[in-house]
């Protein structure tokens, strides 16, 4: 299947600009509120209600957990790489009604932009979208970085090393109503070595007032290049960065990614060498089969 491989911000501003296209209430109609509900409750049970805390999402895309922190109570700091997304996520931020500064910002210079200014820092399916050698480290780094000491690290991803293994090269991913027909998605990896996949998204996309010349249907196809981020690697980067207390939160299935929650130590167990006492640790650093 022919594609265009874009870089991570190109490849979010089309797929955004692809759904305004064939769906222009695609930002302002309500089916994204569901996605933050759906956060708001996984957020909720994993970091608990904010009371005015202040929480930085390092990778806020068009803002599903920025704004359900928000929803939580937390004074949330949004970053995204991708313009384009953060307008969207101001958008939502309004027609919800929540405050939140919403900021474009690689997760690679958090640590020269928020020194020590947050309670928790969460990051969901981004952090494999830094596939070169060493920048998933230097994002961790400046995650690190902006917490201040205590403070949480949470994080979601799509575990890419099972999906190469387990999963065909095409995937249905769904079929969406859109006002002149229907768009028709497929998933498809591009397996590149042991460390990258080229992750692909075609549209099939049907508009029943045209014909493209002689039926209603599109293809378009764009693809970037991801990491395949090991549980290993992410456990060892963590540590090594300076994090603590790592766990691997369980997932019914692995098509549904993994969870991690990290915590910066805290300021006089980091100055003493000492962790916390047995009695608050959570299980140790080691990351499922
Ligand atoms: C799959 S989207 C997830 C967005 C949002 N967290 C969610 O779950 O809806 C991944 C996001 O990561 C952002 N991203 C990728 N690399 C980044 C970087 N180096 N710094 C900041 N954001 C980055 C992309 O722009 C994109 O908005």
């Amino acid at each position: 299947m022919g594609f265009r491989l874009l870089s991570i911000e190109d490849f979010y501003t089309a797929e955004e600009r692809f759904w305004e296209r064939v769906d222009p209430t695609s930002v302002t109609e309500d089916g994204w509120r569901g996605a933050v509900e759906a956060a708001r409750t996984d957020l909720e049970s994993v970091l608990g209600r904010g009371d005015g805390r202040a929480a930085l999402d390092a990778s806020c895309g068009t803002g599903t957990q920025a704004l359900a922190l928000a929803l939580l109570g937390w004074r949330v700091t949004g970053a995204d790489l991708t313009a384009h997304s953060v307008e969207i996520a101001r958008t939502r931020a309004a027609r919800l009604g929540v405050a939140a500064d919403f900021r474009v910002c690689d997760m690679r210079a958090l640590d020269r932009h928020f020194p020590g200014a947050f309670d928790c820092v969460v990051t969901c399916g981004a952090l494999d979208n830094v596939s070169e050698a060493g920048g998933v480290r230097r994002a961790l780094a400046g995650m690190h970085a902006a917490l201040r000491p205590g403070g949480r690290w949470y994080l979601w991803l799509r575990d890419l090393e099972w999906v190469v293994a387990h999963e065909t090269r095409y995937k249905y991913k769904g079929t969406r109503r859109v006002p002149h027909g229907q768009v028709i998605t497929v998933e498809d990896w591009h397996v590149e070595g042991d460390a990258h996949v080229v992750h692909v998204y075609a549209h099939l996309h049907e508009d029943r007032r045209r014909t493209f010349p002689d039926e209603p249907w599109q293809t378009e196809a764009f693809g970037y290049r991801r990491r395949i981020l090991k549980k290993a690697e992410l456990a060892a980067s963590l540590r090594d960065v300076g994090f603590d207390q790592t766990v691997f939160l369980p997932q019914a299935h692995p098509w549904e990614g993994y969870r991690v929650t990290a915590r910066k130590p805290a300021a006089e167990a980091a100055a003493s060498g000492r962790g916390d006492p047995p009695h608050v640790r959570l299980r140790p650093a080691r990351p499922p089969a």
